[in-house]
């Protein structure tokens, strides 16, 4: 049995704001649930600045930006205003996805290859200020191929299709591609989107995935059993999950 090499956990903490933007209040705080989360073994922060400001604002981001001492990792859609905060911000990691107001959350990955040239040109921009970025994207060869070709660093594969239907085999064995195929041609590979103490060994498990980002199912289970508790839970079901090497 071989160990896999070690995969970082970066927490989303958007929905402590969702929250407290529920009575436009000041607590819960998502910055001090970032710090309870680095606290319990967090590698990262992530949080996404939507244009509706629906859960995280931009007061969050900016004492995010000063409050985190492992990585922020800003989520935004490709925008001129998304852009220009993030080239003044600096954050160590940007990754771009998609953003429809009208969704719940982010339903799909970023179409790279219809948009290629704005990808791009984001990208450049963000590379020009020292910023390591990454595409979420759906697990398609098409759509990794063009994340490199752009210049990302990165790719963030969008584990939706796995969460919702685990165990139907096809999206783990996309994801499994998508992951291998990126790591071969030099991007960096990253996951997240549904993912929980429940369904995410399967994707811990695949070797070239190096950074999950998991929120949803974590901001809510530290409602029951508190936010360190519930960080920690995911990072031993991930590091489980590679010790065994048994999916
Ligand atoms: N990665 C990206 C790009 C996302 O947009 C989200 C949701 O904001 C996540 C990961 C985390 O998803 P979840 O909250 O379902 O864990």
């Amino acid at each position: 049995m071989t160990s896999l090499r070690y995969q970082r956990l970066y927490v989303n903490i958007d929905h402590v704001a969702t929250v407290r933007q529920a009575r436009r209040s000041a607590e819960p705080d998502p910055v001090a649930a970032a710090v309870l989360c680095e606290k319990a073994g967090a590698d990262g922060i992530t949080a996404h600045l939507r244009e509706d400001r629906r859960h995280i604002q931009d007061d969050d981001i900016q004492r995010l930006a000063t409050t985190v001492t492992t990585v922020l990792n800003l989520e935004c859609a490709i925008t001129d205003d998304m852009l220009r905060l993030a080239e003044t911000l600096r954050p160590a990691q940007v990754t771009l996805v998609p953003e429809r107001r009208e969704e719940i959350t982010t339903e799909g990955g970023l179409d790279v290859v219809g948009h290629r040239e704005a990808v791009q040109a984001a990208v450049a921009r963000l590379k020009a200020v020292g910023i390591r970025t990454s595409l979420f994207i759906d697990a398609d060869e098409a759509a990794v191929r063009v994340s490199k070709d752009v210049g990302a660093d990165a790719i963030e594969l969008h584990t939706g299709p796995y969460s919702h239907a685990p165990r139907t085999g096809g999206p783990l064995a996309a994801l499994k591609a998508a992951a291998a195929l990126g790591a071969s041609i030099g991007l960096a590979v990253h996951a997240g989107h549904g993912l929980s103490v429940h369904n995410v060994g399967p994707v811990a498990a695949i070797p070239e995935i190096e950074e999950l980002n998991i929120g949803h199912a974590i901001v809510g289970r530290s409602i029951f059993i508190g936010m360190e508790r519930a960080v920690q839970e995911i990072r031993e079901a991930m590091d489980d999950a590679r010790a065994a090497d048994r999916f």
